[in-house]
Parts: structure tokens; sequence; C-alpha cells
């Protein structure tokens, strides 16, 4: 079975879409480790209630970004994983442990790339006047949010929208690109 790894810093909502998708049988992985730099990250809570591993790294117990990230993916190769999802997180990774994993690695960031990498991206999307948002899978490369798309989805921006309500509404749209993005992966590697 296809084995996912997740890296999340924050509430893990996209996480939760992964394993609701599992559970209902409607995407044949096997969720094998969840990774978070934040103790308090709500997606190591989701994980453990669900039965997955879940481990924490502390960034402040390694002297620089780098021995941070090979500390981090030396324990996430332990899980050997086909796939390495970053669903919410937070740091720059360090381009060695990258391009090591090229093809293998996909983040969900929430803009129509190439539009706004980075933070922020509702209120930027709104400051520029745009009639629609939406958020995108690529694979990731050393340069930040700007590796191959694989899919988009898109909400249109309505008169009144604030970042939070854009947020609000994209949400679910993620869940579900995310569900699909990694149930295609899966269904390719299994034919080949
Ligand atoms: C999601 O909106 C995701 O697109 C975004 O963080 C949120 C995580 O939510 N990712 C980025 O901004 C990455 N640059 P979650 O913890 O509920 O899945």
């Amino acid at each position: 079975m296809f084995r996912v790894v997740v890296l999340a810093s924050g509430r893990g909502s996209n996480l939760e879409a992964l394993i609701r998708a599992r559970a209902a049988g409607l995407l044949p992985i096997n969720l094998v480790a969840v990774f978070s730099d934040r103790a308090k990250a709500g997606a190591l809570e989701i994980a453990r209630a669900a039965g997955i591993t879940a481990q924490f790294v502390n960034p402040r117990d390694f002297d620089s970004r780098e021995a941070f990230d090979q500390a981090m993916f030396a324990a996430v190769d332990g899980h050997a994983p086909d796939l390495i999802v970053l669903a919410g997180f937070m740091r720059i990774l360090s381009p060695s442990v990258v391009a090591l994993r090229a093809g293998r690695m996909i983040n969900i960031h929430p803009s129509l790339l190439p539009k706004y990498p980075g933070l922020h991206t509702h209120q930027r999307a709104l400051d520029a006047g745009d009639v629609e948002h939406g958020a995108s899978v690529h694979y990731v490369i050393p340069d930040l949010d700007a590796g191959p798309i694989l899919a988009q989805t898109r909400i249109p921006i309505v008169p009144g929208d604030s970042p939070e309500s854009l947020a609000a509404r994209l949400l679910p749209k993620e869940h579900a690109l995310l569900v699909s993005v990694v149930a295609d992966l899966a269904a390719q590697a299994a034919r080949t």
C-alpha cells in the first residue's frame, strides 16, 4: 500500500481530510506517520487520535536549519514513505533535503500559484483586486512554493470578502483538492 508521511505545523485540517477519506475507503493509502515542528500542533493530536505515529521534532534542539532538516528527514525516511505531504508545514526546507526527494514530496498552498508564494495569500489576493482565489498542490522544489503544479481549486472573490471569509470558503476545497491529488498519485503508483 502507498505509504504517506505528513508534515504539519498547525491545526491539521488537511491531515484530517486525508484520514477521513481513508477511513471512508476513498483513499487507498497507508498513513504511516505525522511529524511537526510545533509541540502543540493540532495535527499531532489528530494523528494520535487516529492511531498514527506522531512525532514532534523541536527546531530548538538543533544549531541550524540544515541540522533540523537532516534529523527530521532521517526520521521521516525511517517510515519508507512513497510520498511526503506538507500539509500546513510552515518551515522553509533546506535545498539538499528537498533535492533528494524530488518528485516524492508535495505541498498544499493557499493561492493560485504562481501568484502569491509565501504568507498572507488571502490578503494579497484581495489587495490585488483579484476576482478569483484558490489553492494549489505542487511538487516541492528548493524554491519556495514554486514546483510543478499538480492541481488547483478555485473560488470566486465576492464583494465584502475578508481574508477570514476567503480562508473559510477555501478550506473545504483545499481538503478535497489534497485528497484527490494523493488519490491520483497512489493510483499512478499502483499502476507502475
Ligand atoms: C492550509 O490553508 C494550507 O494551505 C496552508 O496552511 C493551512 C494549514 O491548515 N499552507 C501554507 O500556507 C503553506 N505555505 P491545516 O493545518 O488546517 O491543514
